[in-house]
């Protein structure tokens, strides 16, 4: 009965979206992120500037497809996003990969490698890098920014954690920086709201997009028109930004809370650094605990840990995992560090 009512709310108040739409998105939603991303971000983005993809996921692939030829080398993370590692590679380029520290990818170690080798692109995290949640200095950016624009690269900037930062104010994207037109940027509304609704986007040069916008049509036609035009009227309505508060203070009371119990509970096994924004703690483990081990008796027990085989690369095997807390009430996080104590000692 319910889906009958649906189909019928559809087919009769909201019947023009249900026809083809234009394959860089609904416009409705492009208008209400170009006023979004201009006051949250200072990002100058104008609607057509924007294209919405399925998630950030899908703009990761298509500044590959369009910046990257093969035998092309692009800079990431020692440690890094693995599915863009795995995106770079597959559009035949090499990984130049750069130490990672507190503050971020190091800038001047790329600053060095450059005197001796040409790059095509980097693939930049800023908040929060994943998996070690460190956020990227503004020295840093504005360091990448004069290399870029010396060196002739682009700049993929994968900002998908932007909306989740507790520390004081996120800094401003690269992008909103930039007058050389050297970044796409890319962001998400998955991690905001849910990862099943499918909606991200990507904005930088007016041809990238135009480009970027002609490849997607051939991988999908359009995106979900009516899942778009919902974001759209909660945007407009002022609903985001309302759920995004509270989101936010949610999550960052959520991470004090799961900090304060790994530090009480497991202060000799996990070392971790509170992060300042973002949905996981990164947290390395004693070198003797055998990850693999542990997450399957956790498993057993009810709790599902990831293994660290994700992030681990051929220069990187910290043993380490990411813990989400943010779906996790106090409640539910003491009852999983409760099953972990029971399989660690
Ligand atoms: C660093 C990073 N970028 C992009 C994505 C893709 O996210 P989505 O496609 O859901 O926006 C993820 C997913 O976990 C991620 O960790």
């Amino acid at each position: 009965m319910y889906s009958i009512l649906i189909v019928h709310f559809l087919l009769t108040i909201y019947s023009n979206y249900l026809k083809y739409g234009s394959p860089q998105g609904s416009e409705n939603l492009r208008e209400a992120l170009s006023n979004y991303l201009s006051t949250t971000r200072g990002l100058n983005a104008s609607i057509n500037d924007l294209l919405i993809t399925k998630g950030s996921q899908m703009g990761i692939y298509l500044s590959a497809q369009l910046l990257l030829d093969p035998g092309d080398t692009i800079a990431v993370g020692m440690s890094n996003y693995p599915t863009a590692d795995q995106i770079f590679k597959q559009a035949g380029a090499n990984l130049l990969r750069i130490p990672i520290d507190h503050n971020g990818m190091d800038v001047d170690y790329l600053e060095n490698k450059l005197k001796k080798q040409k790059i095509k692109a980097i693939y930049i995290i800023p908040h929060h890098h994943s998996p070690t949640t460190v956020t990227l200095s503004m020295e840093r950016r504005l360091k990448f920014l004069k290399l870029a624009k010396e060196h002739q690269f682009a700049i993929i900037e994968d900002d998908y954690d932007f909306d989740f930062h507790y520390a004081n104010k996120p800094y401003l994207p690269l992008a909103s920086i930039d007058h050389n037109q050297n970044v796409i940027y890319l962001g998400s509304i998955t991690k905001t709201f849910a990862p099943a609704l499918r909606i991200g986007f990507m904005t930088g040069p007016a041809n990238f997009i135009y480009a970027a916008t002609a490849l997607r049509e051939l991988i999908d036609r359009q995106g979900d028109t009516t899942l778009e035009e919902a974001f759209a009227s909660l945007f407009k309505q002022g609903e985001m930004n309302r759920y995004n508060r509270k989101a936010l203070k949610t999550y960052k009371e959520r991470r004090d809370t799961f900090c304060s119990l790994l530090d009480t509970n497991f202060a000799n096994q996990i070392t971790f650094k509170v992060p300042e924004g973002g949905l996981a703690i990164w947290a390395i483990f004693n070198p003797e605990i055998d990850l693999i081990q542990l997450s399957h008796n956790a498993l057993k027990q009810g709790l599902y840990l990831d293994n660290g085989l994700f992030y681990k690369n051929e220069v990187f095997s910290t043993n380490g995992i990411r813990m989400g807390f943010a779906s996790l009430d106090e409640k539910e996080m003491i009852e999983a560090c409760a099953i972990l104590k029971k399989v660690m000692y």
